[in-house]
């Protein structure tokens, strides 16, 4: 991808940083809502694709699911091999997995960094790992039509993001899954500038 050099130098930066931070009461309700798909279709084997420091890879380890992280930053990777996870950097452009390989595939706020040209070659992609029926956890910032570089990121380099409009991105998903849920969690909430789209795919 276009910016895959600075993503991979500005999260290996931060990959410390990220790891301390406690995860917000919002993104434990995301993991709950996910798992409870999971466990009523008995779904054994989750991907994590920008998995960052494996926290949640973790979570879903502790309840029993065949976890394997995945980031393209080496020292997230490192933090999730600290955990005892196992893990693997890797672009998700790229996935090096066979096809149908997995029952479920979670992403928390790692696609918001791919270009809206590279967004459908990056949805095929997971769609070929997950198996038949598997789940897909589609987690982003959105609700406004935008792309490009944050100039008041914190981060070095500054990161770029893409961010969909509702009814942009339910049709965007809809070309390659079926929609099983989709659910947004108001700024007041998040605590941001952006709202959250909360989105349940299926294969
Ligand atoms: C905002 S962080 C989110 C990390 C984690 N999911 C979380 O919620 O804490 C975005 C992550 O996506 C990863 N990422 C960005 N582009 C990627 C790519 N092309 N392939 C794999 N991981 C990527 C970054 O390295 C970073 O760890």
């Amino acid at each position: 991808m276009g910016n895959t050099k600075e993503i991979i130098e500005s999260y290996n930066q931060k990959a410390n940083e990220r790891d301390r931070l406690t995860v917000q009461d919002w993104k434990v309700a995301e993991r709950n809502t996910f798992l409870s798909f999971l466990h009523k279709e008995n779904k054994k084997s989750l991907l994590e694709i920008g998995a960052g420091p494996g926290k949640d890879s973790l979570f879903f380890q502790e309840k029993g699911l065949e976890t394997f992280a995945t980031d393209i930053s080496v020292e997230m990777i490192k933090l999730c091999k600290e955990k005892g996870l196992t893990a693997k950097v890797m672009d998700f452009a790229d996935l090096d997995f066979p096809d149908n390989h997995f029952d479920a595939i979670w992403s928390l706020n790692c696609l918001l960094h791919v270009p809206k040209m590279e967004i459908r070659g990056v949805l095929q992609e997971i769609k070929r790992v997950l198996k038949p029926s598997g789940l897909f956890y589609m987690g982003v910032y959105g609700g406004e039509n935008h792309e490009g570089i944050w100039e008041e990121d914190h981060y070095t380099p500054k990161r770029f993001f893409s961010f969909f409009e509702d009814e942009t991105i339910k049709e965007l998903v809809s070309e390659f899954f079926t929609i099983e849920y989709f659910e947004v969690i108001p700024k007041e909430v998040v605590g941001g500038k952006f709202q959250f789209q909360s989105i349940i795919l299926r294969k």
